[in-house]
């Protein structure tokens, strides 16, 4: 056990993403009307190359005249392999609004993409007098990306979430898929002649989460493409959210909901959380570091498990 402490993440709810194309200005009312805890205006790739000056000019505007209420607002820029992406940390930060919560960095492959992006944010924050500091977030989604994603996670002061975008990651990685997220067809293993279908995306999101625990940032579960399986979205979801992610992308408003189902603790959950909690606080009074709940041992550590519960819990409800 390191005598280090590991950091708390930002206290904020970070349940659902959603994105939407910054050249479709018609969605900006309804995103900011949404249930969702964060939304991702994007410039990278679902805008066109002929629409990136547009789009940001359209993001600019938005960040000036529509009310976003209390949402936490991103927007993503190009990726660093592009001729868009300076620009469009420019132009954001000389003449988008202070309502502008955070710039996402999409393809990350190394700590010093961050680095880059920090250094051009940081001097137009200066001589531009903002005075809200930007947090960052960034997408793993390349070979590059997962296997340099713990000095990624420590890489800035800024960098508040980090996401796993399955599809570009898929391509990087070489996989055999057009899918993405959820289950692969091919992704079986085989007893007695019947399949079992087993989780291609776990690893990279356990590396995810790892990561992410160790630097005190939200890991988050990128976007789920077919928007018209509910119940495989949900499934992927209830997936991330035990292995530890707080919230997933929605790339279409029917995800929105779906997503603030599985990121936030059901009732019962936090019920038995806060039984655990009691039955731990009477046992320490016996003298006990271990008791009996439900037939199951609780221990020390299983108070460290029921306060990841209801912390969550209350972090949403405030
Ligand atoms: N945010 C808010 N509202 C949205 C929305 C979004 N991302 N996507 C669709 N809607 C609205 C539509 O405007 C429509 O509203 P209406 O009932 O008032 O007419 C309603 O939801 C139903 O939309 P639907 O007709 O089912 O979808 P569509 O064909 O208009 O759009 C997509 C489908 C996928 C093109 C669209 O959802 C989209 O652009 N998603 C985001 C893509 C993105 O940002 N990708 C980058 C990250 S991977
Ligand atoms: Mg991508």
């Amino acid at each position: 056990m390191s005598f280090r402490l590991q950091p708390a993440s930002p206290a904020r709810p970070n349940r659902c993403q959603l994105f939407g194309p910054g050249s479709n200005t018609k969605l900006f009312p309804k995103m900011a009307a949404s249930a969702a805890d964060v939304i991702n205006l994007d410039l990278e790739d679902s805008v066109a190359p002929n629409d990136k000056a547009q789009a940001r000019r359209n993001i600019i505007a938005a960040s000036h005249d529509i009310d976003w209420n209390s949402k936490y607002l991103s927007v993503r820029i190009n990726g660093l392999d592009t001729p868009y992406w300076y620009r469009d940390v420019v132009e954001l930060l000389e003449e988008g609004s202070e309502r502008i919560d955070q710039i996402m960095i999409p393809k990350v492959g190394c700590a010093a993409d961050v680095y880059a992006v920090d250094a051009l944010v940081t001097a137009i924050e200066t001589a531009k007098g903002r005075k809200k500091k930007i947090s960052f977030e960034v997408i793993i989604e390349s070979a590059a990306g997962i296997a340099h994603v713990e000095e990624i996670a420590a890489s800035s002061p800024r960098l508040q979430a980090m996401s796993l975008g399955a599809a570009d990651f898929a391509a990087s990685m070489g996989m055999q898929t057009t899918g993405i997220g959820g289950t692969q067809e091919n992704y079986y293993m085989l007893r007695e002649g019947a399949k079992y279908w087993s989780d291609p995306w776990h690893w990279a999101q356990t590396a995810i989460v790892a990561a992410c625990r160790t630097h005190g940032i939200l890991p988050v579960d990128g976007p789920f493409g077919d928007f018209s399986d509910d119940e495989g979205f949900r499934a992927q979801a209830l997936r991330s959210a035990t292995l530890g992610m707080v919230g997933k992308w929605a790339i279409h408003p029917k995800q929105i909901a779906l997503a603030n189902e599985v990121f936030t603790p059901s009732d019962a959950a936090v019920n038995e959380a806060r039984e655990i909690l009691a039955a731990m606080q009477d046992a320490t009074a016996r003298g006990e570091g271990a008791t009996v709940y439900k037939g199951r041992l609780v221990d020390i550590a299983s108070i460290k498990q029921a306060e990841v519960i209801v912390r969550q819990a209350e972090m949403i409800k405030n």
